[in-house]
């Protein structure tokens, strides 16, 4: 049967890394797009990224922050998803482009890995800066290594790399290449200071991959509106790639917090009911 958890492997504390059955998105789903998941029939709708397509399966890498990520970080090989939409949203614009950086922070460097491998594919120079709070977050270290040509590596703490964060990766590799475009995918935060630093280092183009809130994630409730150059966009359907020099990042910082009191409400129940989560 469909949306069988095939395989599910540990990467991180709360980060794992799932191998969905599901044929259709195996066949059609195209590096930038994502999904909308169901775990259960009444459970809420939730979107995340295709990190990578196989024969019968597709990959995606959870971090669990709330009651439906670490319901399914619960989950086990064996047990299927309710439902799973997809793949939805656009893919990403990639060409021949010459050097090429990217910019991955915590589980948004799952969403980076099919670009560059894409972006690998049609032989760009990769200089990829990866980002975590500590040596456990930095994600797929060896599946980048396999891929770029030059790799940084910062941690808050400087347990790996450089003590710092990932815009400090990107004035090193500013020192020796001259960059015109670039992807940053990671927390909205981390994309904002992305943005904000390759527009003074003069990169023409930062695609960053946004994440508001999602419902139906096929255009139809607004919930995922976001100003981009002045304009209201829909992330799932008009995104969720966009120009991050362009993007009204404070208004999309306000509108991910709109629901933290019901989150935390929801959360809680759950936390009583399972007990300890710490372990996962
Ligand atoms: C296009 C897209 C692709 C995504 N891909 C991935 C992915 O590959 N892997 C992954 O782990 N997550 C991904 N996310 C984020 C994921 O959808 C949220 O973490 C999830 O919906 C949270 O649900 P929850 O019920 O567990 O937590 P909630 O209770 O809804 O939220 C818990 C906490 O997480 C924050 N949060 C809620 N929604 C989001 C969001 N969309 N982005 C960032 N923070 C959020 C809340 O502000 C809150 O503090 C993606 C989001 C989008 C829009
Ligand atoms: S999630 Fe409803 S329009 Fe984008």
């Amino acid at each position: 049967m469909s949306n069988e958890i095939l395989k599910k492997t540990k990467l991180a504390p709360q980060v794992y890394d799932f191998i969905i059955k599901n044929e259709e998105i195996a066949k059609r789903a195209k590096p930038g797009q994502f999904v909308v998941v169901r775990i259960r029939e009444k459970g809420e709708r939730i979107p995340l990224t295709i990190a990578d397509t196989y024969e019968n399966s597709f990959r995606m890498v959870v971090r669990a922050v709330g009651k439906t990520t670490y319901e399914l970080c619960m989950m086990e090989e064996g047990q299927h998803l309710s439902d799973i939409a997809g793949p939805l949203g656009n893919p990403s614009e990639i060409d021949y482009f010459g050097d090429v950086m990217l910019i991955g922070g915590g589980v948004g460097i799952a969403t980076l890995l099919p670009i560059a491998k894409e972006l690998k594919r049609f032989n760009n120079r990769l200089h990829v800066i990866l980002g975590g709070r500590n040596k456990d977050y930095v994600i797929m270290l060896e599946e980048f290594e396999n891929l770029c040509d030059e790799l940084i590596i910062t941690t808050d703490d400087g347990s790996m790399g450089i003590k710092g964060v990932v815009t400090d990766g990107m004035d090193l590799v500013m020192k020796n290449t001259k960059i015109n475009i670039a992807w940053a995918v990671g927390p909205t935060i981390m994309m904002k200071f992305c943005s904000i630093k390759a527009k003074e280092l003069g990169i023409e183009k930062i695609w960053v991959s946004l994440n508001p809130i999602m419902i139906d994630g096929t255009g139809m409730c607004g919930a995922c509106r976001v100003t981009v150059d002045g304009k209201m966009k829909f992330a799932c359907v008009d995104g969720p790639e966009f120009d991050g020099e362009k993007v009204d990042w404070d208004e999309l910082l306000k509108r991910l917090s709109q629901y933290r009191d019901e989150e935390e409400i929801s959360f809680g129940k759950f936390k009583e009911q399972v007990g300890d989560l710490s372990w996962l």
